[in-house]
């Protein structure tokens, strides 16, 4: 009987909570409800990835400062969150933050009081898909993770990535994507996308930012497909690389 009750709670609890986000979406209140979660969320999460994604990103990363000018690299990174990837710049970088949730504003500084080697240069409270403060080729770098699963439109994003770098700037990416066409995993992400979007700020599992990428004009494209070492079957497949512009 004991056993019945841990059952049906084990399975009926995730149900319930569906339910609430779904009840809570369709009269508009979760939406504010999870920008304000999340930052804690990923908080949690950007740790545990980090962990276990610390010698993929230290690979990614490791020529980054190479496309500073003058000793000094101005990073724009889109979707920057609470700042997972600052440990991983050179001294004497300046970051301007393209990052549409305004609840991650005290993450973000205790990043960027941790690591002295980083400096905010400016915060852009707005999706990447339109940055019209910034001009064309005034960014050395541009740092993408874990953000176009969940962007309104990836192609404004790259073209609006694209047009920011300057003339052999370089683009580096990491992120979850589509598993392989006609393989079960594909088939798992197009069933659990609906109600992990909406736990997860609108990340969708299906998406593949590969092509989309290789399309926009980048003079040498570096990104190759693997499997992540992480827990979470559903977003081990991934992207990483760099595009040069
Ligand atoms: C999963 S978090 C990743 C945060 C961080 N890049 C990391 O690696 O930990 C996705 C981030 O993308 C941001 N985001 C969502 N839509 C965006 C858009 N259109 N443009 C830029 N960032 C966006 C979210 O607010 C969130 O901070």
């Amino acid at each position: 009987m004991a056993w019945c009750c841990f059952l049906c709670a084990l399975l009926g609890l995730p149900i319930a909570l569906i339910l609430l986000v779904f009840a809570l979406d369709s009269v508009g209140l979760w939406r504010p409800l999870n920008d304000r979660i999340m930052p804690y969320m990923n908080a949690h999460i950007s740790k545990s990835y980090n962990k276990k994604m610390e010698s993929v990103k230290q690979e990614l990363f490791k020529d980054i400062s190479k496309s500073s000018v003058d000793g000094k690299l101005t990073i724009l990174e889109i979707g920057v969150g609470g700042g997972a990837n600052f440990c991983f710049y050179p001294p004497g970088t300046e970051v301007i933050c393209a990052e549409p949730n305004p609840h991650f504003d005290k993450f973000l500084k205790k990043s960027a009081s941790i690591y002295p080697n980083v400096s905010i240069r400016d915060w852009l409270v707005t999706g990447a898909e339109q940055l019209p403060t910034l001009k064309d080729g005034s960014c050395d770098v541009v740092v993408c993770t874990l953000v176009l699963c969940g962007v309104k439109n990836i192609d404004m994003v790259i073209k609006e990535t694209h047009r920011v770098l300057r003339p052999g700037g370089v683009f580096y990416i990491l992120e979850h994507v589509a598993a392989p066409s006609g393989s079960w995993l594909l088939y798992l992400q197009r069933l659990i996308t609906p109600f992990w979007s909406a736990v997860f700020c609108g990340c969708c599992l299906t998406r593949d930012p590969w092509q989309n990428i290789q399309d926009v004009g980048f003079t040498e494209v570096d990104i190759r497909h693997f499997s992540a070492p992480l827990n979470w079957l559903l977003i081990r497949p991934h992207i990483v690389g760099h595009a040069r512009k």
